[in-house]
């Protein structure tokens, strides 16, 4: 089940983000973030009006999906429309169809809200995720390269565009 997410799935939010933090290039830091920080986003995307999603097995959360600007859009409202947006789920749930569900309803989410277009900003080593966005109408329209580093080398950006419209 997909739902709206609330202030108290902070905790479970955080846990998904961070088992990606210590062992995988998906995020790029190597910081593991604290439940401050997961809930103070939570509460400014809330407030924001961007949507968090959830999704539930039985009472447990398996993944989440989000957007926000692409860039700031109260400073250059030309990017308005524009939104990039996060998703992930749980390890020994991936593959389950979880995440296409997750960005379908977020998708949904963004057409209603009038946004116009979504990037997903992918690390190049993360294959799985390059192929569930194409999946899903997300084109490849960039390959910055060493923009990241982790793990003591030099990562690169892949960009991926869907238009909503
Ligand atoms: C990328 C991710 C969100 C996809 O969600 P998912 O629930 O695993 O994907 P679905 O089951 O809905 O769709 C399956 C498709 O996703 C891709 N995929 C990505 N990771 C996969 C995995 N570990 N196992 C199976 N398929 C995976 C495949 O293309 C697959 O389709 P195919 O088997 O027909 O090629 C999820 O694997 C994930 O959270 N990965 C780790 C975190 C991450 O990379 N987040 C995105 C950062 S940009």
């Amino acid at each position: 089940m997909v739902r709206d997410a609330t202030i108290g799935d902070g905790a479970a939010i955080g846990a998904l983000y961070n088992a990606t933090v210590r062992t995988t290039t998906v995020a790029w830091t190597e910081e593991l973030e604290s439940l401050e920080t997961r809930r103070a986003w939570l509460e400014e995307q809330l407030a924001a009006g961007n949507p968090v999603l959830v999704a539930e097995l039985g009472d447990r959360v398996i993944g989440f999906a989000s957007y926000d600007d692409f860039r700031d859009s109260t400073k250059w409202p030309g990017y308005r429309f524009t939104v990039e947006h996060s998703i992930h789920v749980q390890a020994e749930h991936q593959g389950q169809r979880v995440g296409s569900e997750l960005l379908g309803a977020l998708i949904s989410r963004a057409r209603s809200a009038g946004k116009h277009t979504m990037i997903g900003a992918i690390d190049s080593e993360n294959a799985g995720s390059i192929r569930f966005h194409a999946r899903h109408g997300f084109v490849e329209v960039a390959r910055l390269s060493e923009v990241g580093f982790k793990f003591g080398r030099w990562l690169d950006l892949v960009l991926m565009e869907c238009i909503l419209e």
